[in-house]
Order: structure tokens, then C-alpha cells, then sequence
């Protein structure tokens, strides 16, 4: 997958995973890493599917309506690339943290639904339910903080309620901020996510 890997200074902390939005690339959450925390280091990623010319993780069939084959396809192929990944650049794989914007978080969430192991703890900034109907793997006292807005119409709030309920049923510690905006990423739901990552075990 097309990449970027910049190593931090300090080796001990998690590396960052950057999960774009759609028509987004793997360097646009760059400054919100830098603000959760500068001395990770980070592995940027680039959706493998174009949707009119705009990058994006998988498929959709029409606005929040998930092609679900390509959605679990690609949940694999993002989940091996980041094996693939911590190979080649010798970081930790039992310690990386998901940073996903929009469709970005819909497929680190993805990757929260299908495998135990994917991530050690999550930033999810507006997203969906990836799926319904499956039953997720344990998730115990994996750290997942949610960014959401009360006027957000494309992850509306009772879909993110939802979303918290099916991880913390897993075993998930969920934390959920609330902004009275809509999808946008705002200052403010990025300071809190820093402020839940300085309290990370
Ligand atoms: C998605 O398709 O993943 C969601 O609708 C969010 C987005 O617009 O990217």
C-alpha cells in the first residue's frame, strides 16, 4: 500500500497508524499525530480504492452504504500490510495505535471487528458501525477513544452510541467525546484525544 514511516525518537512509544478520509492520502493526519504525540513514530497509509478519483480504504455503494465484501477484503489486506510493515521498519507490531478520520476510522474500527490483535488502542474521529451481524473478537482493556459531533450527518449519533456499545460489549474501555458540530474534525476533539493518550498504560 502506498506509505510513508517515519521513525520517532522515542522507540518505546506506539506507533501512530494514519488512516486517511475519503479523498484524503496518508500524510493528512500528520498534524493531528503531531499534536497527540510528537516523539511516535507513524505509519501513514493510503487507501487502496479510488471512488472518482478519491482515495478511500474500501468500496462504498452509496453514501454510508458499505460494499461489505470489499469492506472485509480490504480490512485483510490493511491488516497484513501493517505485519508487512512493522517487518521492513522494525517497530513494534503488538504496539500500534490507530489514528482513522471518517472513512479512516471505519476501517480501523473494521480492523477492532475482525482481529483480537490488530491494534492496541484506537482513535476513532467520526466513525460508522463497519458492519453488523458479526460477532467480535475480545477486545479486553483494548483503549479506544471516540470523537464524534452531535450534528454530524453522515455518523449520525445514535450509530456511534451503537459503535461504543458493540466494542465496550468486546471488552473495549471506550471513551466517547462529544462536540456540537458535524463531520468535521474539529481543535478541540483532537486535544481530548491527546489528553486520553497521556493517560494511555
Ligand atoms: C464512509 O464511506 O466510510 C463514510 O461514509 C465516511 C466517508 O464519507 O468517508
Amino acid at each position: 500500500m502506498k506509505h510513508f514511516f517515519h521513525k520517532g525518537k522515542d522507540l518505546s512509544k506506539p506507533t501512530l497508524l494514519l488512516l486517511h478520509g475519503t479523498g484524503g492520502t496518508e500524510t493528512d493526519l500528520l498534524p493531528v499525530a503531531g499534536m497527540i504525540d510528537d516523539t511516535a513514530s507513524v505509519l501513514g497509509v493510503r487507501g487502496n480504492v479510488t471512488e472518482n478519483g478519491m482515495p478511500r480504504f474500501f468500496r462504498r455503494l452509496a453514501e454510508g452504504v458499505f460494499d461489505e465484501q470489499d469492506l472485509i477484503f480490504r480490512t485483510k489486506e490493511l491488516y497484513e500490510f501493517i505485519d508487512t510493515a512493522a517487518n521492513d521498519y522494525g517497530f513494534d507490531r503488538n504496539n500500534v495505535i490507530a489514528i482513522g478520520y471518517s472513512n479512516g476510522a471505519n476501517i480501523a474500527g473494521s480492523l477492532l471487528y475482525h482481529y483480537k490483535d490488530a491494534l492496541r488502542g484506537a482513535i476513532l474521529f467520526h466513525p460508522m458501525v463497519p458492519l453488523r451481524g458479526i460477532e467480535l473478537p475480545n477486545l479486553t482493556r483494548t483503549p479506544v477513544f471516540i470523537g464524534a459531533g452531535t450534528n454530524d450527518p453522515i455518523c449520525k449519533p445514535e450509530e456511534t452510541n451503537e459503535l461504543a456499545e458493540m466494542l465496550k460489549g468486546a471488552g473495549a474501555q471506550v471513551e466517547t467525546h462529544w462536540e456540537n458540530y458535524g463531520h468535521q474534525l474539529t481543535h478541540t476533539e483532537v486535544q481530548k484525544a491527546a489528553d486520553w493518550y497521556s493517560l494511555l498504560k
